[in-house]
């Protein structure tokens, strides 16, 4: 049994956040490339749905039909979330490899909190629980308008899951409970416009953690 409480020791733990559609896959994809060819070794997940369990609990918050209340909702994130921390990303990060990872607990306090207007500090805090307080070493924000965000998904021509087809109010809220985040911890936060071009972005991202490897 691993302490709840120590922080993560030897290994690196990146987290990407953003709007949906924001570009967060094509960034992990070129730094888990990137950190590869550096000679790390990379561990690639997401939240929801990086273990067994959590692939369960992401068909529910993706995909119920019919309504999941806002709290259940935030309690099925937090969830995945112990499970995917105490099995998956905490042994990767003791054994000294690079965590990759898409949405972590900013999407919860952006989603369930701004988004679906819980208490923003008690979705942190729940998030917090579930995993022993773990935080990632950086978080990248993809910022990005969600009317752009949303052209992006329609280009993409897949069916919307619950939250990407909430209105666009909602995803305003989201934007700003992010960028509101990033500039609570700027030391943990790199903030990015997304809408610049991808290798722009993924050199931008590249210089942040070079020095960490
Ligand atoms: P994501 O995996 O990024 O979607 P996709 O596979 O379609 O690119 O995220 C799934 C959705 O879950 C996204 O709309 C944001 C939402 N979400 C929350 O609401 N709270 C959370 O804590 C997390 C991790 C995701």
């Amino acid at each position: 049994m691993t302490d709840a409480a120590a922080p993560a020791s030897r290994g690196l733990w990146i987290t990407l956040e953003g709007g949906d559609g924001a570009g967060k896959t094509t960034q992990a994809e070129l730094l888990h490339r990137w950190l590869e060819a550096e000679g790390r070794r990379v561990v690639r997940t997401r939240e929801p749905g990086g273990t067994e369990v959590g692939a369960l609990i992401r068909d529910i918050v993706l995909h119920h039909r019919g309504d999941v209340a806002a709290r259940a909702e935030a309690l099925l994130y937090a969830a995945d979330r112990a499970q995917h921390v105490e099995t998956l990303v905490r042994p990767a990060l003791d054994r000294g490899e690079v965590v990759v990872q898409d949405r972590y607990l900013d999407s919860s306090v952006a989603y369930q909190g701004a988004g679906r207007v819980l208490d923003a500090d008690e979705v942190r805090r729940l998030s917090l629980w579930a995993t022993g307080d773990a935080l990632p070493d950086t978080t990248v924000l993809l910022d990005l308008d969600p009317a752009s965000a949303r052209a992006r998904l329609d280009a993409d021509d897949k069916p919307f899951d619950r939250l990407e087809s909430e209105r666009e109010e909602f995803h305003l809220r989201v934007r700003q409970a992010f960028l509101a985040l990033a500039d609570a911890e700027p030391a943990r936060f790199l903030v990015l416009d997304a809408a610049r071009a991808p290798e722009e972005l993924a050199a931008a991202i590249r210089d942040r953690i070079r020095p960490l490897l």
